[in-house]
């Protein structure tokens, strides 16, 4: 596999940064779901950095589970808001706070489905908390409760995103060259 630097064209979000705006958003959490008992989940794969670094920022009493959505019909970037449960939760959800945590909000179909499947398990409330979001690009209507950086069309990698499933790893949220890499679809 190559070397990230390959595909990278300029660092969007540095780690200070990232690291900043996540500890303001707990710190905002915590005073929302001050005396609330709270459930964070998760969606696999692109979301569990942002997860582990916010829940270090949330003070109150919390309990966390996972869940794998897969879309199908379409690819990387595309989505139709098709999705299935690939991993479903550990646990029910009736009558908990919930807090979606996401990486990235683009048309918002995939969360659109995903909040649509968690309503009917009778969530006490259920909120959506995502680090980045492509506004422009969005078609279904949705609300974003808590959001990290609003940011530009561009196929964006690192920290939890992955560029064909690689780099994942990296500290710092970078844009994909496009004439190096075009997302599959
Ligand atoms: P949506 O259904 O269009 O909102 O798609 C959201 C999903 O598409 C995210 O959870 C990501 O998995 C993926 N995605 C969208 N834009 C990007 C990007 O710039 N980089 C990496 N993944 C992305
Ligand atoms: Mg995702």
């Amino acid at each position: 596999m190559q070397d990230y630097r390959d595909f990278l064209g300029e660092v969007l979000i540095d780690e200070q940064k990232l690291q900043n705006r996540i500890a303001e958003l707990g710190a905002e959490i915590s005073r929302d779901y001050k005396g609330k008992d709270l459930l964070l989940i998760c969606i696999l794969r692109g979301g569990v950095m942002f997860l582990t670094d916010l829940m270090r920022h949330i003070s109150v009493p919390h309990t966390i589970d996972f869940m794998a959505i897969s879309s199908y019909g379409v690819g990387a970037r595309k989505s139709t808001g098709n999705v299935r449960i690939a991993h479903d939760l550990s646990a029910p959800i009736q009558g908990r706070n919930v807090l979606l945590v996401e990486d990235i909000i683009d048309s918002g179909n995939t969360i659109s489905s995903v909040l649509k499947m968690l309503n009917a398990r009778q969530p006490m409330s259920l909120k959506v908390c995502t680090l980045l979001d492509k506004a422009e690009r969005r078609k279904a209507h949705i609300k974003i409760d808590y959001c990290g950086f609003e940011i530009p069309d561009k196929f964006v990698f690192g920290y939890g995103l992955d560029l064909d499933e690689y780099y994942r790893n990296l500290p710092f949220i970078g844009v994909a060259q496009p004439d190096k890499f075009s997302p599959r679809d």
